[in-house]
């Protein structure tokens, strides 16, 4: 069965493409990728992802993509077949693409209006070992949606994706993965937009010197650090400069996907935070409101 099988990068539109540049460039640790659009590109350094990030600079703060990776142009074309079956508005048919990496792929907007792209063959960069106290993202972990109807889009995208459910916390978040790892998207109610992207760091030690290196260059934690039930990966929560949050996770859990029966959490304190004793908490993080590009294609 053709399904998605990892995230490849997130784009991102905003006025504040410089400072943003500056914070995933010397704070958050990523690498600018050569490009001669006029965007920026940044990669991980632990993962052959040719790149996590694109900048692009623009009047207003959207989400211009979600990119996911396929594993072959067979599975490009029939996962087409699914989105345009479903009834989702398709951007861009299966093309070779022009962007950074090229690959094979097609852009669509989920139910909600949120721009994806599914890929293959998108050229790999170069990974490097990532030691213990390096304190740098590795790759993009997961990342976090909300939706008008999350228990709509969470069945679509199972349906039509490929993902399967790993777990709820109560009626309200659910947490499905398209590989071993127990989630790479999370979906929890509220207006159509992105919640947060996530990104791996080498274990606990990597997390907290990571931390360490923001709080040098004066980034604050928002939320954290802690340990999440669903999942039992740590967490960090920061804002970009661009109000995007963003968080440096490790040891999320991977999944026997032969015997994992999906579990629902009741939710408590001590379920969102297994440690308790962070800063913050979900009421510090920014407020969820509707993409402003909804339904509407970033490019020219
Ligand atoms: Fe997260």
């Amino acid at each position: 069965m053709s399904r998605v099988t990892e995230i490849r990068y997130v784009g991102y539109a905003t006025p504040d493409f410089d400072p943003e540049v500056d914070f995933y460039a010397s704070k958050w640790g990523l690498d600018l990728v050569p490009s001669h659009d006029g965007m920026a590109y940044f990669k991980a350094k632990g993962a052959f992802e040719h790149h996590v990030v694109r900048l692009r600079r623009a009047d207003m703060k959207r989400i211009d993509v979600i990119s996911l990776a396929a594993d072959s142009r067979e599975d490009v074309d029939a996962l087409h077949t699914k989105v345009s079956v479903s009834g989702a508005t398709i951007i861009s048919k299966p093309q070779d693409l022009a962007s950074p990496g090229g690959g094979y792929g097609f852009r669509f907007f989920s139910p909600d209006g949120l721009p994806f792209e599914i890929s293959s063959d998108v050229t790999p960069g170069a990974a490097v070992a990532v030691a213990r106290w390096d304190g740098v993202p590795l790759k993009i972990s997961h990342i976090v949606l909300h939706s008008p109807d999350h228990k709509a889009l969470t069945q679509w995208f199972i349906d039509i994706l490929g993902f399967r459910l790993s777990d709820w916390i109560g009626d309200f978040m659910s947490f499905l993965r398209c590989n071993s790892a127990h989630h790479r998207i999370a979906i929890l109610p509220g207006p159509a937009c992105l919640n947060h992207v996530a990104y791996d760091m080498e274990g606990v030690d990597g997390m907290m010197r990571g931390i360490h290196r923001l709080r040098e260059k004066a980034v604050d934690i928002r939320w954290g650090p802690g340990r999440h039930t669903a999942g039992n990966n740590t967490f960090s929560y920061f804002v970009t400069p661009s109000g995007f949050a963003v968080e440096y996770t490790s040891e999320l859990e991977v999944v026997d996907e032969a015997t994992w029966e999906p579990k629902v959490h009741a939710p408590s304190p001590l379920l969102m935070d297994q440690w308790g004793i962070g800063v913050g908490g979900p009421q510090t993080m920014p407020h969820p409101e509707a993409d402003s590009g909804l339904f509407q294609s970033a490019e020219a």
